[in-house]
């Protein structure tokens, strides 16, 4: 089987990872890849990111590529998939439709209200509504705030605003309605209650008529430890997650992912792919704060390697709608992903540092390095961007896994690397928890 990965990220290259160990897979390409694909997939450099998608499909069509995967959400909002599969090409993700899960956070509130999913309570705006937004964060009791200001479409991690006071508040509506930051995802807003409990995320397999939960992750989006500073695209990950019990685990699936999947196919939506649900656990109850369309990332790193069968099968299913309802099996291990970024990130990013002490690390087998934002250039390899390589571990406790990552991250060398060193400090004394 020839197999084609769509995108560049740690994501897509922990996916290339994953495939390439398929006793089905004799060839992989990825547009674009990045340097760290290089040795298990052909980069071809083209653009993903407009809704045309004539090259990717030429391409597509001249190699007989057998399966497409798909990695970040714009392609699929644009509708990629819906383009594959008028073509007759077999592809990993949502069609247009089922995209708008993450393509407008909106119509997913909406769904959720409309079939009692619970969710933070939210009331919308549209732009030509600006004053009625003001006036109704002037008139909110200051004992209401925080309050959480979200732009409906894709702002790639930054159309999020919580709004510690009033004046804040009208600030982020402003920014939407009057300055356009978003562009046209900020037409409309969802003003949300502010819930205070700790993250999860459950990426699940869906076919079309069933779905599949994977194990559960928790990310850190912050760019400093303790959770401070601004929102990044993830500095770290693990899984599983001991914080979440049985008891919250089995309402997650039959209060929100099950119903919610449900609810999809009543109102007509094939949902295919993966289906990553954003909750928040407060008071031990869970709620559904965003779906995204695609694996999550760094999330996946932290996930895929622990999974003890082949997942080129489990994709051909989800393309095909024959997954069904399945077990999948996993590694009864812990696994630790940290993220190294450039400095500067997020606000900026530099790129050209040459990045120096990889050759030694990728001969252990104990530690895996996803790469980012990362380049060839003079026969080195350089950085290329905001977060730059993943580094990952699996071990039999958490605090093994840090052990091995935050010393390979030493041997690591790039002027201005940055990463937090607490990622899965949490989890640490917490083994015995299984989910
Ligand atoms: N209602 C809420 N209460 C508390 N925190 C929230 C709420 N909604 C969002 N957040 C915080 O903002 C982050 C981003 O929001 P999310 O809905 O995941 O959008 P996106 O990932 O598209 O930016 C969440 O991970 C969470 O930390
Ligand atoms: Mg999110």
């Amino acid at each position: 089987m020839k197999v084609l990965v769509i995108g560049s990220g740690g994501r897509e290259h922990c996916l290339v990872w994953e495939i390439s160990k398929s006793k089905l897979v004799d060839k992989i390409y990825a547009i674009p890849g990045n340097a760290g694909m290089e040795k298990l997939a052909e980069c071809l450099s083209m653009d993903i990111s407009s809704s045309n998608f004539d090259d990717i499909l030429k391409f597509v069509e001249d190699k007989k590529i057998d399966l497409t995967v798909v990695g970040p959400e714009t392609p699929l909002v644009n509708g990629i998939v819906d383009n594959f599969k008028s073509r007759g090409f077999k592809i990993f993700g949502p069609d247009r439709k089922a995209s708008m899960l993450e393509g407008s956070k909106v119509f997913t509130k909406e769904l959720l209200q409309k079939y009692n999913i619970p969710t933070p309570d939210g009331i919308f705006f549209k732009k030509e509504d600006y004053e009625d937004a003001v006036y109704f964060l002037k008139k909110k009791g200051e004992d209401k705030f925080p309050v959480v200001i979200k732009a409906d479409g894709l702002a790639a991690g930054k159309g999020v605003i919580i709004a510690e006071n009033k004046e804040q508040a009208i600030e982020a509506v402003k920014d939407c309605f009057v300055r356009n930051k978003f562009g046209g995802s900020g037409d409309r807003i969802i003003i949300e209650d502010f819930l205070s409990g700790f993250e999860v995320s459950l990426l699940c397999l869906c076919d079309g008529s069933n779905i599949t939960p994977m194990i559960l992750a928790q990310d850190y989006k912050k760019i400093y430890e303790g959770d401070k500073g601004k929102n990044t695209g993830g500095m770290g990950s693990y899984s599983p997650v001991p914080l979440v019990n049985k008891g919250i685990y089995e309402k997650i699936l039959s209060k929100i992912m099950h119903p919610a999947y449900n609810a999809l196919i009543k109102e007509d939506i094939r949902y295919q792919g993966v289906l990553y649900g954003g909750l928040i656990i407060a008071d031990n109850e869970p709620y559904l704060l965003e779906y995204n369309c695609r694996f999550g990332d760094p999330e996946t790193q932290a996930i895929l390697p622990r999974l003890k069968e082949d997942l080129v099968p489990l994709l051909i299913g989800c393309v095909d709608g024959s997954l069904g309802k399945k077990k999948l099996i996993w590694d009864t291990n812990k696994c630790v992903c940290v993220v190294i970024a450039s400095n500067g990130y997020p606000e900026s990013s530099s790129s050209g540092d040459i990045i120096e002490g990889l050759d030694s690390l990728n001969k252990s087998d104990d530690i895996d390095i996803f790469h980012a934002g990362t380049k060839k250039s003079n026969g080195n390899i350089v950085t290329n961007g905001g977060r730059v390589l993943g580094v990952v571990s699996k071990a039999d406790s958490f605090k093994e896994c840090r052990q091995k990552v935050y010393s390979a991250i030493e041997n690591i060398k790039f002027n201005g690397k940055q990463y937090r060193r607490d990622i899965a400090l949490r989890a640490e004394g917490m083994d015995q928890n299984e989910l």
